[in-house]
């Protein structure tokens, strides 16, 4: 059955000028874009969008950082869309992440790894509302 989730490019990609090479991957493993938009995440949408990191060490440098330039969001849909889509990324640490996968051709380290795709089926649901009305 059809899957729809959330996937931004993140601004390292932005800034390097990947977007395109990024959905052309996106594009060739049989996503179906749904919904795309293009935006700076203010540091309180940054906050947000990661809440559940709040308390990790890393969320002060993750939210300055995903509030530091350009995303790409977009709203996929495919067969098992989700795990489909964590695949495709590959691991967070890029020099971890299996050859081949976006994280592994274009992350630059653990922090700036390039994309984000949902976790699961409901964070999916929540993070389309997050960026879209109307998709679901
Ligand atoms: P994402 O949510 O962006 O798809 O990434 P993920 O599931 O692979 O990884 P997650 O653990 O959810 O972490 C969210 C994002 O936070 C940054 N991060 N920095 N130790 C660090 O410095 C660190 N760990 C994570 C990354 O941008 C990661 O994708
Ligand atoms: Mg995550």
């Amino acid at each position: 059955m059809k899957e729809k989730t959330l996937c931004l490019i993140k601004p390292d990609a932005y800034e390097r000028q990947l977007v395109g090479k990024i959905i052309t991957m996106i594009e060739k493993n049989g996503f179906a874009i749904k919904a795309i938009s293009f935006l700076k995440l203010s540091k309180n949408e940054a906050e947000q969008f990661y809440y559940i990191h709040k308390n990790k060490k890393f969320f002060n440098g993750l939210v300055k950082y995903m509030s530091s330039g350009y995303t790409v969001c977009m709203v996929l849909e495919k067969a098992n869309a989700v795990e489909e889509l964590r695949n495709l990324m590959g691991n967070t640490t890029p020099l971890k992440a299996k050859k081949g996968t976006i994280r592994n051709k274009f992350g630059i380290d653990i922090r700036h790894n390039s994309i984000h795709g949902s976790d699961s089926i409901v964070n999916a649901k929540k993070e389309i509302t997050f960026f879209f009305k109307g998709v679901i």
